[in-house]
């Protein structure tokens, strides 16, 4: 196995950073001082070439760290799969004791095989095959969500098949805030596919209140996604809590648990602001209060399923400068990698921060001066392009250029298969120590899986 010892300060520890007077609080991402996850960025790019995916997972852990700290006891987190199934991330969450929540078979696999205790993992998702279903059966899993009448009756029937009783959540249809966010982002107000609307929700919880195999035990509500408004969090929460409160008393279960779902978000943009996680950890500190008071809510816990927040800011995908070209007038430098790798910008229209990291462009001498750069990736498509027109220092064919916040969301929902370039490797660092935490995986894997002829080569 591949590894890069740094030579450089020793690993930071899992402590929230400390201002220096006057100065905001150097992020926690992995982009500091002038290193890519504590590491020159011309030695990993050396060693495991490029484009490539590098996660700190020092950064991963103190993201982690500061929201549980943040958190009243009463919380549990569930890291959300989705956001980075990585190995190495995964276990160094597992190593954590952090619990997880996964939104399929091939997920639960991950997870089972990176330690997570099953006891500490749930299911959630609007579509799961029976044999998924299965699978969390068999595993012993703290919880299932369902998110239809449908599929909770297939649940008990595989339940009673398996002899296992399964304890569930019912998934509330989307919350006010998730519907606002979606008129706002597309101007649709129509229906969403999550969970169960109210009349389904009765129906659900009578019939799992009745049911020998299924125990229910409380509601499952996503807000919205990518939210750094520790208000409109704490709200939703809240929300979930009073909306969980009276399904179990309307329909005779004990509520045992509230999971608020994930969406707590990070800045992608340089003027965006940090979640306060200290005000989101205030304001539920009075919610636990008030459950406190509640003798149908004193044994209620609570559960956030983070992915974003957790391993957003820890990931960087590194590229090298190919061209730099001049059209009508205006500079664009073409990198080696592209949005087949980083389909986010193009799939949400946002865009990521871009970094020059070596070179004069890069500014460690003389102040580079800032002109208008488009950044693009080498696709013939459009829509592969990750900084359009930014005020930046002009890079030279050769540079390192890494785009920021790409440690969830990044490698897995993209479209890596798109014009048969090469899957990039995932590079994980802990403390200094680099690995290849999956490798580059080259076209001719796939192509060799192909069968262009019945029965033929
Ligand atoms: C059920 C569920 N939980 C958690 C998450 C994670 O959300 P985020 O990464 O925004 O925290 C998602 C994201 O789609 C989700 O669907």
């Amino acid at each position: 196995m591949s590894m890069v010892r740094a030579p450089g300060p020793p690993p930071a520890r899992q402590t929230a950073p400390v201002a220096r007077r006057g100065r905001p609080p150097a992020r926690n991402e992995v982009w500091r001082n002038g290193r890519l996850a504590g590491l020159a960025p011309s030695d990993l790019a050396a060693r495991f070439g490029t484009p490539a995916y590098v996660y700190d997972l020092d950064v991963v852990g103190r993201q982690a760290a500061a929201l549980r700290a943040a958190l009243p006891p009463r919380f549990d987190l569930a890291y959300a799969v989705k956001a980075n199934p990585n190995l190495a991330v995964l276990r160094h969450l597992a190593g954590m004791g952090l619990g997880a929540d996964v939104a399929s078979g091939g997920e639960l696999r991950h997870v089972l095989r990176a330690g997570f205790d099953p006891s500490q993992v749930v299911m959630t998702g609007p579509g799961k095959r029976d044999e998924e279903l299965a699978a969390a059966v068999d595993a012993g899993l703290r919880v299932v969500t369902v998110e239809s009448v449908g599929e909770l009756r297939r649940l008990a029937r595989i339940a009673e098949a398996a002899g296992r009783p399964q304890r569930v959540l019912l998934r509330s249809a989307v919350t006010e805030a998730a519907r606002l966010e979606r008129v706002r982002l597309v101007g649709d107000d129509g229906a969403g596919k999550f969970g169960m609307g109210t009349a389904d929700l009765r129906i659900a919880a009578a019939e799992a209140v009745a049911s020998p195999w299924l125990e229910p035990i409380g509601l499952h509500a996503f807000g919205a996604s990518n939210v750094t408004d520790a208000a409109a969090l704490a709200g939703h929460v809240e929300s979930a809590v009073d909306t969980a409160r009276a399904l179990a008393a309307a329909a005779g279960f004990e509520l045992r648990l509230v999971d608020a779902g994930g969406g707590l978000g990070i800045p992608y943009e340089a003027h965006e602001a940090e979640l306060d996680v200290a005000a989101l950890g205030a304001r539920l500190a009075a919610l636990t209060a008030r459950l406190d008071g509640d003798p149908a809510t004193r044994q209620t816990r609570l559960l956030l399923e983070p992915g974003r927040f957790i391993v957003g800011p820890a990931g960087a995908y590194l590229t090298r400068v190919l061209e730099r070209k001049q059209v009508g007038g205006h500079q664009v430098v073409i990198v080696d990698g592209g949005i087949h790798h980083v389909l986010r910008p193009a799939l949400v229209g946002q865009e990521h921060r871009v970094r020059v990291l070596t070179g004069s462009a890069a500014g460690s001498g003389a102040s580079p001066s800032r002109i208008p750069v488009t950044v693009a990736g080498p696709l013939c498509s459009g829509l592969d392009v990750f900084a359009q027109s930014a005020a930046m220092a002009l890079p030279d064919p050769g540079d390192l250029v890494a785009v920021l916040d790409v440690g969830a969301y990044g490698a897995t929902e993209s479209m890596p298969l798109f014009l048969s370039h090469p899957m990039p490797p995932e590079i994980a660092v802990r403390g200094g120590e680099a690995w290849v935490a999956r490798p580059r995986i080259d076209p001719d894997t796939w192509l060799g899986w192909q069968v262009g002829e019945p029965g033929g080569a």
